[in-house]
This record gives C-alpha cells, sequence and structure tokens, in this order.
C-alpha cells in the first residue's frame, strides 16, 4: 500500500484523479502539522522530493516521519539548499517596484539556504530526533534548458508569490537578473539565468529509524 500527502487540496485532488488505485490513495496532511494517530508507525518507507524546505519548523516535520515510519522503517528525501532564487526573492522584497508583492518573502527561503554547514545542522537535528542512521549529501547541481521557454516555465513554477498574471513576464525578467547577478558574484558561477541555467545546491538525505 502507498499514501501519497501533500498539504495542498487541490494537489492532493489531482493524484486522486489521476493516480488512485487500489494500492495508492492520497490524503492531505501538513507534514509540520499533528499527524493522525492512526498512521503513526504505519510505513515501512518514505519519500519525499523538493519539500520540506517549504516547511519553516523543520524538527517538526523530521519528527513526524520518524513516528510515520515503524521500527527499521526509512526515509529518502531532497531538499533544497543555499539557490540564487533566495538570494533574487531578497532583493526583489527590497526593490520598490517588487516589495508590496513580496512581503512573506522570508517564509520562501530554503532554511538551508543561509546557513554555514547546513549538513553538520541536519545530522545533529536528525541525530537528537533518534534516527539511527543519517547519511546526508550536499551537491550543487545546475539544471540547463533547451530554450527560454522551459526556463521560464521552471522558474515560473518556483514563484509562490501572488504575482498578477500581467506583471508575471517583467517579474521573471527582474528575478532572472537578481539570480544571476548571485550565481556570477556570490557563488562564483559561470553559467546563470542568461544560458537557461538554473543552480541550487541539492541536499539528498537518507535517514533510518
Ligand atoms: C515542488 S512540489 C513537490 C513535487 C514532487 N514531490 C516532485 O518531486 O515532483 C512541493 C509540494 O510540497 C507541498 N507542501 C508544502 N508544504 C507542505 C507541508 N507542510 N506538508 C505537506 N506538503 C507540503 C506543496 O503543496 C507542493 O505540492
Amino acid at each position: 500500500m502507498v499514501m501519497g500527502c501533500d498539504i495542498n487540496k487541490d494537489m492532493v485532488d489531482f493524484a486522486k484523479a489521476n493516480y488512485s488505485s487500489e494500492d495508492i490513495n492520497f490524503i492531505v496532511l501538513d507534514i509540520a502539522g499533528e499527524v493522525p494517530g492512526s498512521l503513526r508507525g504505519k510505513f515501512d518507507h518514505a519519500f519525499s522530493f523538493f519539500v520540506l524546505h517549504w516547511v519553516k519548523n523543520q524538527e517538526i516535520a523530521f519528527k513526524n516521519i520518524y513516528d510515520l515510519l515503524g521500527n527499521d522503517g526509512d526515509c529518502l528525501l531532497i531538499v533544497v539548499g543555499q539557490a540564487a532564487l533566495y538570494d533574487g526573492f531578497r532583493d526583489l522584497a527590497q526593490s520598490k517596484k517588487w516589495r508590496g508583492l513580496l512581503e512573506e518573502n522570508e517564509k520562501y527561503v530554503s532554511p538551508y539556504h543561509d546557513g554555514e554547514d547546513s549538513v553538520s545542522e541536519l545530522k545533529e537535528m536528525l541525530l537528537k530526533i533518534g534516527f539511527s542512521t543519517v547519511d546526508i549529501n550536499e551537491k550543487p547541481v545546475a539544471f540547463s534548458h533547451d530554450n527560454e521557454d522551459s526556463f521560464r516555465g521552471s522558474l515560473r513554477a518556483l514563484i509562490p508569490f501572488n504575482i498578477p498574471e500581467e506583471q508575471f513576464d517583467d517579474f521573471l525578467d527582474d528575478l532572472a537578473y537578481a539570480m544571476q547577478e548571485g550565481d556570477h558574484k556570490k557563488y562564483n558561477l559561470e553559467k546563470s539565468s542568461s544560458d537557461l541555467t538554473f543552480n541550487f545546491n541539492n541536499i539528498a538525505i537518507y535517514i533510518k529509524k
């Protein structure tokens, strides 16, 4: 039996409509909220890709995953660490042009964007929660896109702000420029937005109860 969860009901409804079967179902669940008692200890494996960096209270989310797993249960997940995307959010949040629309900016910055040593911080927290095996690998990733539409489409999917449709193209132009400044000047990366490349640090985590 496989169970998928998301905090967003629209996501769950879509998954239910398209991917449900006898063995697969989906529920609305905030992984940093209250986990139903009936699910505790019920899972052999948990997977989560590109979700947990959206969650502010990391300790509660990982504690919930710990509680959902049965004895010897394990979990493989990926979160985003440092990325010029977040520097771009911060730059635009300070600009006169965009600050009104980006007031909640900090809510969407990965908790592993600013850390000096995110891997050690994570390891310490996960061991404290009680995981017996903690294996973490952080590495830079450069996603190259074949064309401008594909690059802008990917970037658009990462924007959590309520930008009016008629301003969206302008917003993406300014964000891509700000990201490029970060990639070149702060991270010394050669390729960036103008090369249709999206850079970020990928943090892969394997944990076992
Ligand atoms: C980038 S998408 C994940 C994509 C998918 N895992 C994949 O690899 O294609 C991030 C998802 O995390 C969900 N999410 C954000 N915060 C969450 C939370 N606290 N609990 C559960 N889901 C959450 C969002 O609603 C969104 O659907």
